[in-house]
């Protein structure tokens, strides 16, 4: 069974699209990105730059370390031969708190 964790409130990820935080010694990165929400690992899979300081550009998270771009729905890295940050489930309930489940989305591709 899915254990969900709530991390934030979507109200506070507004404004900022983006924030880290950590489940049980994971940390994860948000973003708001087009109205949802996403989750993935904070560390990046090139050289462990943190994804939650990145950009968001054109509907992509872009990583501060190098720009490689990721797909927040995936995690793939543009151009990268399919290379994916782990990516996590979120849910938002009624009130606006966003929840997140450490088991890692499988990378397609
Ligand atoms: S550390 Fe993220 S692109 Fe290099």
């Amino acid at each position: 069974m899915t254990q969900w964790h709530a991390v934030t409130r979507v109200r506070d990820l507004e404004g900022r699209k983006r924030a880290a935080v950590t489940v049980e010694g994971t940390t994860l990165a948000l973003f708001w990105i087009k109205g949802k929400v996403y989750a993935l690992a904070d560390t990046c899979i090139h050289e462990q730059r943190q994804l939650s300081k990145g950009a968001i550009l054109f509907g992509k998270i872009v990583c501060p370390g190098h720009q490689w771009k990721f797909d927040p729905e995936t995690g793939e890295a543009e151009g990268q031969d399919g290379r994916c940050a782990p990516t996590y489930p979120v849910q938002v309930t009624e009130d606006g708190t966003v929840l997140v489940s450490l088991e890692q989305v499988e990378a397609v591709g």
